[in-house]
């Protein structure tokens, strides 16, 4: 089965079921701070996992794009990707753990309208339970999802009950500082072996060890996960019940894919087909054939491309923290991978189209932008190219002392931004030493100095929906109104983030703002301001909407019902009006007073203004 009927069958069984189909949200979460990336289906819409009304009501379906970089160094194995997409249906207060079920096993195994896997095949885990310190239950085990696993169709034998470090959601690895909707959750595999080795032996029984063996093999893949959100945590400590009892399911598309198109690996699926022919067409190395090395380099830049594109699609632009760190680090390992595949200088680019094709129908927002996606690459390219050369000057300057030290490869590796396996080849051509030991120990001190900056600065893990958050929110609409007023419509929403202390707006415009058009800005800000204007929302379907008027900038995101915001009295006479999710500040007068920091260049044609309120 080809990933986009896989794609539209998932849509339309829970269409069929009174699910709404919502699209996905961006990669980078807006107005949330606090989190880098969407990591999982379930992050754009935790507010209304914890309760918040969502516009297109309590049953929802989506494809959401996801993003994670904990796992960049398995990159090159069978089922890793930084980016991926997830398969996600949603109970907000709807039905739970009876239909979550129900559902889950009828799309996986029904032919006419599913997946059509074999139900032999299906192997399902439960939660365990969880003990307080004096041997009661905080939580009992999981016997309702295990009744319905039963009552689906699968048989006792293989269902097994794991605990928390498994069967929970989100996952507790390290501390946990989770705050926000959590709970048990249940989760599926399938064998995937040819010849269905544990399916076929002893009549398909297995035992717990034996799962778990196979598990951790790969030869049982986990495919789909329902969680069953029914409690609340603060600061990774369960603090009691949900209002609503929510479900939130996730299953991993490109796997899903793998296993429906009998692949070994995520790579080798359609998803993959016209970026590995891009990377093929020009990988010089390739054609004596593909070493171990070389298929792991192929999957990397395969990888690292599509996730560039996706991020820069989505308003990232490389730089030296966030969300940019991440996308030029992504960058800069595709290049070195291209390096090593034998392509040819500027080669990103014709892989960044390869993605925008792929996903012309799923995100056509892409191709839309492919021009500038292609110039934000090429232009990382270069300058990482430069880099590399001043790199290999002080290389130079370093080999003559006859050997690489701890801190010469480190001081390369920060100052010059030339990664340690370069240094390290770099140092054989020229038969010197590398003490990679002793850079490993700096590094490894480094890095737990910036993991503890990060856990600070994620500790609080969820949207912020603080009062000063609301109100950054409020004037960032203001704000946008206003450039526009001054600068002219072609200036558009790029990106924007807020934190309690400052908004951050990125938009389109070429030109550097004149001292007298920010003290414009400004002004008209403060006077929305000053005009006590009230926020208003309503939910209109997407063409009325736009026949409103509102702003709306993020191609694919919306769905059939969109919320908008306006700010002024009546949706019509507003003076400012977009689509967004919200939450605002229930009128203008609350703000303070807006005045503008800095404004600056992010990339060619995009402006970056930081403002605070006071
Ligand atoms: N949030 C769960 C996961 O990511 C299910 O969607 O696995």
């Amino acid at each position: 089965m080809k990933s986009a009927e896989i794609r539209r069958r998932f849509l339309a069984f829970f269409e069929k079921r009174g699910h709404a189909i919502i699209p996905s949200a961006p990669l980078i979460p807006e107005n949330d701070p606090t989190v880098l990336f969407n990591t999982a289906g379930m992050q754009p819409l935790v507010p209304y996992l914890m309760g918040r009304p969502h516009p297109q009501g309590d049953k929802l379906a989506d494809v959401q794009k996801c993003l994670r970089t904990t796992d960049i160094e398995d990159i090159g194995d069978n089922t890793h990707a930084t980016f991926f997409e997830m398969l996600g249906n949603w109970s907000l207060g709807s039905y739970f753990k009876e239909e979550a079920i129900k559902w889950s096993y009828e799309f996986l195994t029904s032919k006419d309208e599913g997946l059509g896997l074999d139900p032999a095949r299906l192997y399902v885990t439960v939660f365990e339970g969880l003990k307080n310190e004096d041997g009661s239950w905080l939580v009992p085990p999981d016997e309702d999802a295990k009744r319905f696993w039963l009552e689906a169709g699968m048989p006792e034998h293989r269902i097994y009950s794991k605990g928390a470090d498994a069967n929970w959601w989100p996952a507790v690895k390290g501390k946990d500082t989770w705050t926000g909707p959590t709970g048990p959750c249940s989760e599926m595999f399938y064998d995937v072996t040819e010849e269905g080795i544990h399916t076929n032996k002893d009549g398909g029984v297995i035992s717990f060890d034996e799962y778990c063996a196979a598990d951790e093999s790969q030869q049982l893949v986990e495919i789909w996960n329902d969680v069953f959100m029914e409690f609340e945590k603060k600061d990774g400590v369960i603090v009691g019940k949900l209002e609503k009892k929510n479900v939130d399911t996730g299953a991993g598309f490109e796997r899903i894919c793998a296993v429906l198109q009998k692949k070994t690996n995520i790579f080798d699926t359609d998803c993959f087909d016209l970026i590995n022919a891009a990377i093929r067409e020009r990988a010089v190395a390739l054609s004596s054939g593909e070493t171990p090395e070389l298929l792991r380099a192929r999957r990397i830049v395969a990888d690292h491309v599509r996730a560039s594109t996706m991020l820069i699609s989505d308003g990232a632009l490389p730089a030296n923290s966030d969300q940019g760190y991440i996308l030029r680090r992504l960058i800069r390992r595709a290049v070195r991978y291209a390096d090593t595949l034998g392509m040819p200088t500027g080669s990103l680019e014709y892989v960044a189209r390869a993605v925008a094709q792929t996903y012309v129908e799923a995100y056509p927002n892409v191709i839309a932008d492919i021009e500038r996606i292609v110039s934000v690459l090429n232009e990382e390219e270069s300058r990482f190219r430069k880099t590399l050369d001043r790199a290999l000057k002080e290389f130079e300057r370093i080999a003559v002392t006859g050997a690489v030290s701890g801190t010469d490869a480190f001081d390369l590796y920060q100052s010059y931004g030339l990664p340690i396996e370069m240094t390290v080849e770099f140092a054989k051509e020229r038969g010197i030493s590398v003490d990679t030991d002793a850079f490993a120990a700096k590094l490894a001190e480094h890095e737990a100095l910036s993991r503890a900056g990060a856990e600070q600065k994620f500790k609080g893990g969820l949207g912020d929906d603080s009062e000063i958050s609301l109100k950054y929110h409020t004037a960032t609409h203001l704000l946008h109104q206003a450039l526009r007023d001054v600068l002219g419509t072609h200036v558009q929403q790029k990106g924007s983030n807020i934190t309690p202390e400052r908004l951050r707006f990125d938009f389109a415009n070429g030109a550097k703002m004149t001292d007298d058009e920010k003290a414009r800005v400004e002004a008209i800000v403060n006077e929305k301001i000053a005009a006590d204007l009230p926020v208003q929302m309503v939910v209109l379907p997407k063409a009325e909407a736009e026949a409103s008027g509102a702003l709306h900038f993020f191609g694919d995101k919306y769905g059939d019902e969109v919320s908008v915001y306006y700010i002024g009295e009546t949706l019509e006479g507003a003076w400012s009006k977009e689509f967004c999710g919200g939450p605002h500040a229930e009128r203008t007068g609350t703000l303070g007073v807006f005045k503008i920091g800095k404004e600056e260049a992010v990339s060619a044609g995009v402006r970056r203004i930081k403002a605070t309120l006071a």
